[in-house]
């Protein structure tokens, strides 16, 4: 009896030291909120929307070794999942979300509007723009209650197509007209996140742009070798620096109630990973698994070319010359789900989703205070912060 009585007060003692530790606790699957996920942006996102959308009905992306890994070629970059398929599977989403543009795709648990090539300014091919992806949100609203939108998931993962067109296109662009194209590029980023709020979205995340140089297929175009192109780099950093600041003005905004986000450092997940390949174990980070070229960054999937496949994706951080491998993209996913502030801030999406909606954030995105910062005992000192 006595021994019962000292297990039991072990057990509860256990108990409130683990509830102050952890005052949010969710594990995928058990007691996840039952909310939607909406993914917009480019062919990182692309859960088959490029293919429903282009006249070429048979891409490369939908044949081997294109999802290799599951031997299942389904019109996604890389040889298995993506990002938004481990993000749905930690949300109990089962199937992970469909492509918009498929017809009588059940919607219930949300739809990416991400597809292939698509930039925020501009008309791509084949493609859309994020507004665009909007404006489709828009036109489906109707499927989900004001209430289910406002506590779903927004993710947000474009802007490579926008800097690495504009290079291409203006090599020799100066400084100064460098800064204008990031500033144009984030002001209409912002308004489209704006139009999503209007329609009732509030919950977002956002993912950082990655190091671009540091892509095979830009080693390759521009010859940088074993080095990373830091124009392109440059640029990303500069796009990144904007969105924290602007995501706090939005959760501060007094026409925005209970505007909420996570901006994943997305960049600086990647740099990693290229710069201290080895620790994070993958064996190769400067050029990809299949493809050809000096980077092995082009054609990956081409039926006419024979291009060279590695023996094991798992060893590579890229899959193709600007994707990465389904092993790198579960590690960004498990990151974007349930990493501490060094990487996602304020609060990571396992939190975001159960953070109460309608509420006004306590902490706010910090610049460059990341390993320095810690969660203050008293969050009072927050009250009012502004950045
Ligand atoms: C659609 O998905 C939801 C949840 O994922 C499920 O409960 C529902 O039965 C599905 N509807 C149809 C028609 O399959
Ligand atoms: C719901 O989404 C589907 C796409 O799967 C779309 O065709 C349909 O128009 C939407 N319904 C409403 C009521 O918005
Ligand atoms: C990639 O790095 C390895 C060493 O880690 C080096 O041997 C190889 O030449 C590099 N590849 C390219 C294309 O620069």
């Amino acid at each position: 009896m006595a021994d019962n009585c000292n297990f039991v007060s072990i057990l509860g003692v256990l108990l409130i030291l683990t509830m102050f530790d952890n005052p949010i606790i969710v594990y995928a699957g058990e007691g996840v909120p039952n909310v939607a996920l909406f993914t917009f942006g480019d062919s990182y996102y692309d859960v088959g929307n490029k293919v429903l959308l282009s006249k070429d009905k048979n891409p490369a992306q939908t044949k081997w070794p294109y999802g290799k890994s599951r031997d299942d070629p389904n019109g996604k970059f890389s040889d298995g999942h993506i990002v938004p398929d481990f993000i749905a599977d930690f949300m109990s989403i089962p199937n992970g979300v469909p492509p918009a543009l498929k017809p009588d795709a059940n919607v219930t648990r949300g739809v990416s509007y991400a597809v292939t090539d698509a930039s925020i300014l501009g008309s791509p091919a084949e493609s859309m723009t994020l507004s665009q992806q909007v404006t489709t949100f828009e036109s489906m609203k109707s499927n989900w209650t004001t209430g289910y939108i406002k506590k779903s998931l927004f993710m947000i993962y474009i802007g490579t197509e926008d800097y690495l067109n504009y290079i291409q296109k203006h090599p020799d662009a100066d400084a100064t007209k460098q800064q204008a194209f990031v500033t144009s590029v984030t002001s209409q980023l912002k308004t489209d996140i704006r139009s999503l709020t209007n329609l009732g979205a509030r919950k977002f995340v956002v993912q950082l742009l990655a190091p671009l140089g540091c892509l095979p297929i830009v080693r390759q175009d521009y010859k940088t070798g074993n080095d990373c192109y830091e124009l392109l780099n440059d640029l990303a950093k500069q796009h990144n620096e904007k969105i924290g600041p602007m995501l706090n003005d939005f959760a501060n905004s007094p026409d925005i109630d209970g505007f909420q986000f996570a901006v994943f450092d997305f960049y600086d997940a990647i740099l990693r990973r290229t710069q201290r390949n080895l620790n994070y174990r993958f064996y190769v980070s400067n050029s990809s698994c299949c493809g050809v070229g000096t980077h092995n960054a082009y054609d990956c999937g081409k039926g006419n070319v024979h291009s060279k496949l590695c023996d094991y994706q798992r060893a590579y951080l890229f899959f193709d010359g600007r994707h990465n491998s389904e092993k790198a993209q579960e590690e960004i996913a498990h990151l974007l789900y349930s990493a501490n502030l060094n990487v996602i801030q304020p609060m990571n999406i396992r939190e975001l989703i159960v953070y109460p909606t309608g509420e006004k954030m306590r902490e706010f995105w910090e610049p460059n205070t990341f390993s320095a910062r810690r969660r203050l005992p008293s969050q009072d000192s927050y009250a009012g912060y502004s950045a």
